[in-house]
């Protein structure tokens, strides 16, 4: 779906479809270089960071595994619960392993901390993040982030995998939502 077909949910187009690409493939580049002569698992966070993994992994030019995890922190709404559940645990044992986690946004930080910590305790060879999106004023944890496609201001985002009530998702580009959609 093309940002004109819900062009009045959204106050902005943020990044279209051709800046979210020439963006991972940027960050591509980086992590070509950072993980040369490594095996490398990316770990999606699902469901939001699909887009991101399907289009960053596509992006790189060398092999990679692919697993996923499914973690709630968040109702319908649009404000953080700071609650952190496994709904879907990775299937591939990581221990000895590079791990990078991919995920489209970090708000607060609550998700990717406690991700991160958990990943660690199972003894992975390095554990990273890469986020297309990061909300710097909204931060609660201070997260050590490799690879940030952009920071951005604090608003609510939809879009390449955002979601506002499971909404926008397969839009292809990012935008602002309108606050008359969730006020
Ligand atoms: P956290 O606050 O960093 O723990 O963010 C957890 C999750 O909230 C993210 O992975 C997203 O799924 C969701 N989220 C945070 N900000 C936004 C937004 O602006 N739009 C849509 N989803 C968001
Ligand atoms: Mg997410």
């Amino acid at each position: 779906m093309d940002a004109s077909s819900v062009q009045g949910d959204l106050v902005d187009v943020m990044f279209t479809e051709a800046q979210i690409q020439a963006k991972l493939a940027e960050m591509a580049r980086q992590i070509e270089r950072d993980y040369e002569g490594e095996e490398l698992l990316l770990v999606g966070v699902l469901r939001g960071a699909v887009m991101v993994m399907a289009d960053l992994a596509r992006a790189l030019d060398r092999h990679v595994e692919i697993d996923w995890m499914a973690v709630s922190s968040y109702g319908s709404g649009t404000k953080s619960s700071g609650v952190v559940r496994i709904l879907k645990d990775l299937d591939t044992d990581i221990s000895g392993r590079h791990v990078l986690i991919v995920d489209e946004i970090i708000d607060t930080g609550l998700t990717l901390s406690w991700l991160t910590s958990n990943l660690a305790s199972r003894d992975p060879a390095s554990v990273e993040i890469g986020t297309l999106l990061r909300k710097p004023e909204a931060a609660k944890m201070d997260v050590d982030v490799k690879y940030v496609g952009w920071d951005i201001p604090n608003e609510f985002v939809v879009g390449y995998g955002l979601d506002y009530d499971e909404r926008y998702r397969n839009l292809r580009d990012i935008g602002t939502l309108a606050p008359h959609v969730y006020g």
